[in-house]
């Protein structure tokens, strides 16, 4: 963990299901098949708050060419573990993405319904191409068909934190994914 802060967090994960070195390096190469796949364009990048921001900021770092990003606030969740399976635009785009290359940036993947509902919304705005970028998915939680362009890791069923993902608002900051001891929302 090259002399990271241990910090009082780390007590309340039961798992590290990814490790920081292991998404470093999955971001990169992500942000590499981005950069070849758009040659010669001006992709915008739309991060969904509040969980994908520390997966965007890592992975846009490493994309060599001239993006723009934006941001939007959508919910699904409440303070606890599931879907409430209605998604609710509480801040909406600045840009208009008419004839632009959008790729949403997500944290994670899991029911399905924020990204389907959201994909659709996007799409009546008539973007150029619309394509998905998630850091994670779970692959046994979905129940509304949809599949990412471009997924960092497939990870088992089970709730996790840390690298922009939270629990109870908690947890992000924490620089790999770590599932959470149960005492911890029992
Ligand atoms: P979906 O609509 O069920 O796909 O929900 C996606 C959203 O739920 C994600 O953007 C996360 O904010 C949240 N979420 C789903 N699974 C987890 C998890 O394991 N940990 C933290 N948040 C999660
Ligand atoms: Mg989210």
């Amino acid at each position: 963990m090259k002399g990271r802060t241990v910090m009082k967090l780390d007590q309340d994960i039961q798992e590290i299901l990814i490790s920081q070195e292991d998404l470093e390096q999955r971001i990169e190469e992500m942000a590499a098949e981005i950069t070849r796949d758009y040659a010669g364009k001006a992709p915008l990048l739309v991060g969904i708050l509040r969980g994908s921001y520390i997966f965007m900021a890592d992975l846009v770092r490493h994309i060599d060419l001239p993006v723009s990003m934006d941001f939007m606030v959508v919910s699904s969740y409440g303070a606890g573990t599931v879907s409430s399976g209605l998604v609710n635009i509480k801040k909406d785009l600045e840009e208009d993405i008419e004839g632009k290359d959008v790729i949403i940036v997500e944290d994670i993947l899991d029911t399905g319904n924020t990204l389907v509902k959201l994909t659709a919304e996007l799409l009546k705005r008539r973007p150029a191409s619309l394509k998905l970028c998630v850091m994670l998915d779970k692959p046994d939680r979905r129940t509304t068909p949809i599949k990412a362009d471009y997924t960092g890791f497939s990870i088992p069923d089970a709730y996790v934190v840390g690298c922009g993902l939270d629990y109870d608002q908690g947890y992000r900051q924490l620089p790999y994914v770590g599932v959470l001891k149960p005492e911890v929302y029992e």
